[in-house]
């Protein structure tokens, strides 16, 4: 199964939580094989509200509990893990500045927040980052 985001995280937390769970059992099978949708790494990397994270505890609990599941019913799954980039938004990151590779703002909106949809400036790494 190729990676299909839901956003269906437990909020607040991005916790990969019961539905979410439910959702990758019934799509595990003897053999098959399971790319998880994408997880974000970092606070400052969310671009999607309801997407879930990888960078918490409480988030690898949650996922540990869907990879046991998965393979209970004989199948093989992998963590897709993203960073938003430019695309990650404020109203997500809790006011961190999006990181990018690109610091050219994104004139399209961005999607799956609540508020202000446009895009801010992100900024690059700096060294010690
Ligand atoms: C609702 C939806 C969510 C998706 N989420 C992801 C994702 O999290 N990560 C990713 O790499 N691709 C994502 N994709 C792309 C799909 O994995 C897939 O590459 C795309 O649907 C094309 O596959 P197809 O030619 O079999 O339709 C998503 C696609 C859809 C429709």
């Amino acid at each position: 199964m190729p990676p299909l985001t839901r956003v269906r995280s437990e909020q607040p937390g991005d916790i990969p939580g019961a539905l979410m769970a439910e959702y990758y059992t019934q799509r595990a099978s003897e053999g098959g094989l399971i790319i998880t949708e994408a997880a974000s790494v970092a606070i400052g990397g969310r671009a999607y509200y309801g997407a879930p994270g990888f960078y918490a505890d409480a988030q690898v609990e949650g996922w540990k509990r869907i990879v046991d599941a998965v393979h209970a019913k004989g199948g093989k799954i992998m963590g897709q893990l993203w960073h938003g980039g430019r695309v990650a938004h404020l109203d997500l990151t809790e006011g961190q500045t999006p990181v990018a590779p690109l610091c050219v703002k994104r004139d399209r909106s961005c999607m799956w927040v609540k508020k202000d949809r446009s895009c801010k400036t992100a900024r690059i790494c700096e060294e010690n980052e």
